[in-house]
């Protein structure tokens, strides 16, 4: 697979969508030593700095969104799982480690393309005032620094694995690495954000709370 290799980017995801206009075809991946306007979830930022890993892998089947999430996800939380005993999902998509956010994924779809654009916390020993409380790295976590092209390579694999299963396997696994009974806000398309807990979901991605159930498709975002 054609891999792009940059030191300092936009973001990843960009460049994806900058080759895709340009006719290029999937597969392929993007990958970043530093982005300049890393983009996180619900149009926020995501910092990143030399250290991390940003990656924005181009394939060109067609995922459903449920599909997409859950591949990516479990590649990310497989490949730091095989560093760190205890890396847990949140839900739909960040990796959670010691209650601090160690890896994110921002998916982005179109009719012939899915862009799975991931972002690893691994050797930053620092992180700015705004998100030191929530964020943590390979490195702070287990004193060691790695090779952030090994993590490239574990997650564009097991990404590429993953392919190969069924949705109701995937499903299953992802629940065993969900965290439940998480106090959360919603915020939804339709009326006031409602603070609740989430204590299960559904294949369907269908959240139950304990003020009743929810579709991923009514959410905004949920607040932590
Ligand atoms: C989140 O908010 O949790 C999602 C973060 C996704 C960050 C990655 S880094 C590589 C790719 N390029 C981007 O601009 N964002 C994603």
């Amino acid at each position: 697979m054609d891999r792009y290799f940059y030191q300092k980017i936009d973001s990843t995801n960009e460049e994806a969508k900058r080759l895709l206009r340009k006719r290029k075809s999937p597969p392929f991946y993007i990958v970043a030593e530093e982005q300049t306007q890393g983009k996180g979830q619900q149009g926020r930022k995501w910092i990143s700095p030399k250290g991390g890993l940003y990656i924005s892998i181009v394939l060109g089947e067609e995922y459903d969104i449920h599909t997409a999430l859950l591949s990516a996800t479990l590649s990310v939380q497989k490949l730091l799982s095989s560093y760190v005993s205890d890396i847990k999902i949140r839900f739909p998509n960040d990796l959670i480690t010691k209650n601090k956010k160690i890896a994110g994924i921002l998916i982005e779809k179109g009719n012939n393309f899915t862009i799975f654009g991931i972002g690893v916390n691994v050797n930053q020993k620092i992180f700015p005032e705004e998100i030191k409380e929530k964020a943590t790295s390979l490195y702070l976590i287990t004193g060691e620094k790695y090779r952030i092209r090994d993590i490239e390579k574990g997650i564009l694999r097991h990404l590429l694995d993953t392919r190969k299963l069924p949705t109701p396997v995937l499903f299953q696994w992802y629940k065993k690495a969900l965290m439940l009974d998480m106090p959360a806000v919603l915020h939804l398309k339709k009326g006031p954000p409602i603070r609740t807990v989430i204590k299960d979901i559904t294949e369907r991605f269908d959240i139950l709370t304990e003020k009743g159930y929810f579709k991923l498709e009514e959410l905004v975002w949920i607040e932590w």
